[in-house]
């Protein structure tokens, strides 16, 4: 396990992932009755864009930083912004959140939250930043297990986040396994599974297995930087499972935008496509 999230906090896959989870966990929120959320793969929960890891790399400045004041900035992503503002009462975009800190920070008195994460030092990272909260359990140990080990859960509503680091080789054939036995336990449950543009044969053969599982209504969603390259992530994706309504056109819109913004070469582009039990209802792109 050499992947380290600190290399690329920030950055435009997180900004995509994050911007996505920010609007379902508001959408979750509009209701009185308590919802849950299962993250499988969690990470420390908060980065610092001045350590030395994101200063080596440099990905966050190709993503949030690309955010800053724009009066044209879609609606969308205020969910979002207003999840790293957070983290940064004083004003600039040092302290970068997580998912699982862009969870807490949604949930009520009544909701809860379990977090998986498999390396130590990142558990413990995370555990000290929950400290007492008594809404949150966080697990060591292996996120695809989670999912089968707590699916389902007393509430109805709710998110499942799987964000695996894609460094193994067979990550989207255990990803399509685990998402199986998850929508099979808890199907009134979201599920939204975060994917690298890369292995394309892999990714396709992911996509067939989650079509065949004969979901009622599935987001398919893509955001490119540039065209694909072999020294670098050029682009990223999303599978949303039980979408909340209105999430389609909502992402559709920040996608268009955001391709523009964080374009690092021609070439790029974005698409959103929604089914309902395999018919197309929502199919929009771009290109940069
Ligand atoms: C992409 S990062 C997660 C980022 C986080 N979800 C976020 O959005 O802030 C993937 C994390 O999964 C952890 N990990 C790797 N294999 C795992 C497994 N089998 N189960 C749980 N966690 C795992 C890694 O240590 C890493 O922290």
């Amino acid at each position: 396990m050499n992947y380290r999230h600190a290399f690329h906090a920030g950055n435009h896959c997180d900004v995509l992932k994050h911007a996505a989870l920010a609007l379902i966990l508001e959408s979750l929120r509009t209701k009185d009755k308590p919802f849950t959320v299962l993250d499988t793969h969690a990470g420390r929960g908060l980065y610092d864009l001045d350590s030395p890891e994101a200063a080596r790399s440099g990905e966050h400045r190709g993503g949030i930083l690309r955010l800053g004041d724009d009066p044209a900035i879609p609606a969308s992503l205020a969910p979002y912004l207003e999840a790293v503002r957070r983290q940064n009462p004083f004003g600039g975009q040092r302290w970068y959140p997580g998912s699982p800190m862009i969870v807490r920070d949604a949930l009520r008195a009544g909701d809860s939250a379990k977090f998986c994460e498999l390396h130590p030092e990142e558990r413990a990272a995370l555990d000290r930043l929950i400290g007492t909260d008594r809404r949150i359990r966080l697990y060591e140990g292996d996120g695809y297990q989670a999912v089968r080990a707590f699916l389902p859960p007393k509430e109805r509503r709710g998110l499942v986040l799987i964000d695996p680091p894609f460094e193994e080789p067979g990550e989207f054939d255990r990803l399509a396994g685990a998402v199986a036995d998850g929508v099979r336990r808890w199907a009134s449950g979201a599920f939204m599974i975060w994917r690298p543009v890369k292995d394309e044969a892999g990714y396709q053969r992911c996509l067939a297995a989650l079509s065949a599982l004969g979901i009622g209504k599935t987001l398919v969603v893509e955001l490119r930087i540039a065209p694909a390259a072999r020294d670098r992530l050029t682009g990223s994706g999303l599978f949303i499972i039980n979408p909340p309504f209105g999430l389609g056109p909502a992402l559709a819109g920040m996608l268009a935008y955001l391709s523009d913004r964080l374009a690092m070469a021609p070439g790029g582009g974005w698409a959103v496509r929604e089914t309902e039990r395999g018919a197309v209802i929502l199919d929009q792109k771009g290109g940069a």
